[in-house]
């Protein structure tokens, strides 16, 4: 989608290496999920996938941060803090929605399938991107292959554990993360709604609430005031 988008995003090395962290942690963060699903599943073929799986991903973390280091320091000037526009160009989305605890393995694969196939399209639109920067771009060449063995063990695998459904399950994956594409921009929709409306409250309703309370200031009398006699009795209780 839009690769002179893609370009203009990435020739920022500043933003380049905030969104390669970025990555890393999402990475990171499957990993770990992955684990987890080793040892959830009752398949030893699924077992070992999985763990090997994780370790792809830690690995891609790994790389990941070192690149996003390594163009950090190169950097004279890291005082600006760019947009990373993770919306238009995401890293390994999907990983970072996954509740292992709550999936079947079929079900698991079937997300898996999806989120990688995902990946594995961003990440070559990233090479592609990333061409006056050798370096980075070759980090996701080598990223790709694996999310593309990710992509393909996961199908294969999800059609031997459900030969009969699998096209099913591939379905509800959809669904879901259609589901949780929606509820992630309305909440985006709903944050900016909630900016602009707190904006407009403070410059619309903050300027005619100062005057009434300068209005109200000049009405107090100055200094002490004496108290009425009836009200200067001594203290016999508190009330
Ligand atoms: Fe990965
Ligand atoms: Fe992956």
């Amino acid at each position: 989608m839009f690769p002179f988008l893609h370009r203009w995003i990435w020739q920022d090395p500043q933003r380049c290496a905030r969104k390669l962290f970025s990555f890393a942690e999402t990475e990171a963060d499957g990993g770990r999920d992955l684990v987890r699903a080793a040892e959830l599943t009752q398949d030893p073929i699924l077992r070992r996938l999985f763990t090997v799986h994780a370790a792809d991903e830690d690995h891609h973390a790994t790389l990941f941060r070192t690149r996003g280091l390594t163009l950090l320091r190169s950097l004279s000037d890291r005082t600006e803090s760019p947009l990373q526009l993770n919306w238009v160009s995401p890293g390994e989305r999907g990983l970072d929605d996954l509740r292992v605890n709550s999936e079947s393995d079929a079900s698991l694969l079937a997300f898996l399938h999806l989120s990688e196939k995902t990946a594995a399209g961003h990440f070559a639109a990233y090479v592609d991107a990333l061409k006056d920067d050798p370096l980075t771009s070759a980090v996701f060449q080598e990223v790709l292959k694996d999310e593309t063995f990710h992509m393909n063990y996961t199908l294969a695998q999800l059609t031997r554990v459900a030969p009969k459904h699998h096209g099913l399950f591939l379905w509800k994956a959809r669904l879901g993360r259609l589901w949780k594409a929606y509820l992630r921009v309305m909440s985006a929709i709903a944050g900016v709604m909630g900016t602009v409306i707190l904006t407009l409250q403070y410059f619309i309703l903050l300027a005619p609430f100062a005057l009434l309370a300068k209005r109200a200031a000049r009405r107090e009398p100055q200094g002490w005031i004496a108290i009425p006699t009836e009200r200067d009795r001594p203290l016999a209780s508190q009330y």
